[in-house]
């Protein structure tokens, strides 16, 4: 039968440990009974029979596996109601059905009642009674199978729920236990729902105080927030994003803590935002101690540039001494070789300048009587022109040439005593260091003055061709002007390897207020190297002993301290000019 064959189909879960469902038969009848435990057996069902009530309760409650009972209404000992309570107790999911005859119907209608699965009346149908049967044995096995599926929920959420329970401890731990962070988190419209023991520490809320506040409790009042959770704009805050920023909390007693905060969203299951965690670490002791070094570095920098300042003060202070330094010991030397040119040039023109004094002097008063003796010969000579001893004499030793050779032997004499003078003077110019004052002068004399003492050194080098423009006397030192003439011609003159060469002394109206010098040979020249030196203290190219290399850098400081400047053109292999600029001055 296939609706047997169906019903056999026990679901594993529900499988009794003994055996195949089982039917308990309860009839005094034994006709009854013993019909129907063939009829059933041969369904396919394991039937225990009973043939009363309280049998049958006893066979239940031996737990033979028995699902559906079959009880008679009308029975000695027990009747059927009796057993449906008693079976109720023992196994409330057993089915029972009622066998009911004639005039026990109201029985059968008060076993439903009470939660009898059905009747059929005797005499039975047999169809009807496996129909039944069968859809009683589906009720109990579709009843345990419910009470398993039960069980086995409530296992699963039981686990499920343990499971939870112990992920919450364990994450309540970890948020508890992360005392340096402050982890909170809030609903969209910023209600606090997690405030965990960091956050209770660093703002002093208990967890059930600040459940439920607004985020905008935990900063300071008045503070621009933006309007989402913890002061972030909701369009800023994308899923798995997380928002890195810098803030204030102001802690429930009013201290307020800076603090960096990592703040992500949190999202349903189905990825929408419900929500914001922030994640809060107090720096303000980190702060405190970038403020402390920043100051530090500040001061340090401060005191850097300070130093540096005072050494590069002292740095020029010492650049000046080193300039003073060097131009006096220029001044010492120069004033040194001038001084003792001076004296020696001194001492010789005085020398000079009595006996030379003198020799004129007598070669004039000896031209007078030169010409007073040369008259009262020639008269002489007149008269006695007959006498040819006389006459003999007079042409034997050449009177009449010497007469004549006498005056000009004699002026010629007085001529150069008159250059001895001049030199002599001209050296007194020069050299006389103790009159080094300020006085308008001529320096196109003072350049004849300075040639005539260079000339002994220049004479045997170069021929000196004078170019003057009749320039206007100039307001300064001559003797320092002098010896600025006199080192550029005698370097004019080292300058010519290859005498004779020439020297160009030319004076130039430079412009309206200013007259220039210039020297120009045409020597061995430099070169660019040798040029930008030439200017600097004891730079020279000469050898030893012909050179101390401060000829041109005293001339350059006087030239300057005149408020005029010194120029250098020049050429290897084809000669140097010099141009003094001097102002007028007046
Ligand atoms: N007219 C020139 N032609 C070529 N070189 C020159 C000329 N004038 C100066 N110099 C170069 O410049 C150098 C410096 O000249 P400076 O007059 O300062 O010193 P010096 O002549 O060497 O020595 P000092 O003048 O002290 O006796 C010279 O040694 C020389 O090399
Ligand atoms: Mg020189």
């Amino acid at each position: 039968m296939d609706t047997l064959a169906k019903s056999s189909n026990i679901n594993p879960l529900i499988a009794e440990e003994d055996g195949p469902p089982a039917i308990l038969v309860i009839d005094d009848e034994e006709n009854v009974r013993v019909l129907l435990q063939r009829a059933l057996e041969f369904g396919g069902y394991k039937v225990f029979a009973a043939e009363n009530g309280q049998e049958g309760i006893d066979l239940l409650r031996k737990g033979s596996g028995i699902h559906v009972i079959l009880t008679d209404v009308m029975m000695p000992v027990m009747d059927g109601l009796e057993v449906l309570g008693e079976a109720q107790k023992i196994d409330p999911d057993v089915e029972v059905i009622v066998l009911t005859g004639l005039g026990t119907q109201e029985s059968a209608i008060e076993a439903l009642k009470k939660g009898a699965y059905d009747y059929l009346q005797k005499p039975m149908n047999m169809e009807e009674l496996f129909l039944t049967v069968q859809k009683a044995m589906e009720r109990h096995r579709l009843t345990r199978e419910n009470q398993a599926y039960q069980k086995n929920l409530e296992a699963i959420v039981e686990k499920r729920t343990a499971q939870l329970t112990e992920t919450k401890t364990f994450l309540q731990s970890v948020l508890d236990s992360s005392w340096d962070y402050a982890i909170i988190a809030a609903n969209l419209r910023g209600n606090i729902s997690l405030f965990n023991e960091g956050a209770v520490r660093m703002l002093g809320y208990s967890q059930d105080e600040i459940n439920g506040e607004l985020t905008k409790t935990l900063f300071p009042p008045g503070k621009k927030n933006g309007s989402g959770p913890f002061g972030v704009d909701s369009s800023k805050l994308m899923p798995e994003q997380v928002h890195q920023c810098e803030g204030i909390f102001n802690s429930k007693s009013g201290v307020l803590i800076v603090v960096s905060m990592s703040i992500a969203t949190l999202t349903d299951k189905s990825g929408k935002v419900i929500g914001v965690l922030c994640i809060a670490k107090d720096i303000s002791e980190q702060k405190k101690l970038e403020r402390e070094i920043k100051k530090h570095t500040e001061n340090l920098e401060q005191l850097v540039e300070e130093r540096t300042l005072e050494l590069s003060s002292r740095n020029v202070e010492l650049e000046k001494t080193l300039k003073h330094l060097n131009e006096a010991q220029e001044q010492l030397v120069s004033s040194e070789k001038m001084a003792s040119i001076g004296q020696l040039a001194a001492g010789v023109a005085h020398e000079i300048n009595n006996p030379i004094g003198f020799v004129r002097s007598n070669l004039s008063t000896m031209t007078k009587y030169t010409q007073k003796i040369t008259g009262v010969l020639e008269a002489m000579k007149e008269k006695l022109s007959n006498d040819e001893e006389i006459e003999q004499m007079w042409k034997k030793q050449k009177i009449s040439f010497i007469l004549e050779d006498l005056d000009e032997l004699l002026s010629e004499s007085y001529d150069g005593t008159n250059r001895v003078a001049t030199i002599v003077k001209d050296l007194k110019n020069v050299s006389n260091i103790d009159r080094s004052q300020i006085m308008d002068s001529d320096l196109e004399q003072a350049l004849d003055s300075t040639l005539n003492i260079v000339w002994n050194e220049i004479k045997y080098k170069a021929e000196v061709e004078k170019e003057y423009a009749g320039i206007p006397s100039v307001v300064c030192n001559p003797q320092q002007v002098n010896q600025v003439f006199l080192n550029i011609l005698v370097n004019a003159s080292h300058a010519i390897e290859d005498p004779p060469g020439k020297i160009i002394v030319r004076t130039v109206k430079y412009s309206d207020n200013e007259v220039a010098v210039e020297i120009q040979d045409d020597g061995m020249g430099m070169d660019e190297e040798t040029r930008s030196k030439i200017f600097d203290a004891f730079y020279t190219t000469k050898e030893i002993g012909k050179g101390t290399g401060l000829g041109l850098s005293i001339s350059y400081r006087i030239i300057r301290e005149h408020g005029g400047s010194i120029e250098v053109e020049s050429e290897l292999g084809v000669g140097t000019t010099f141009r003094i600029i001097l102002p007028v001055g007046k």
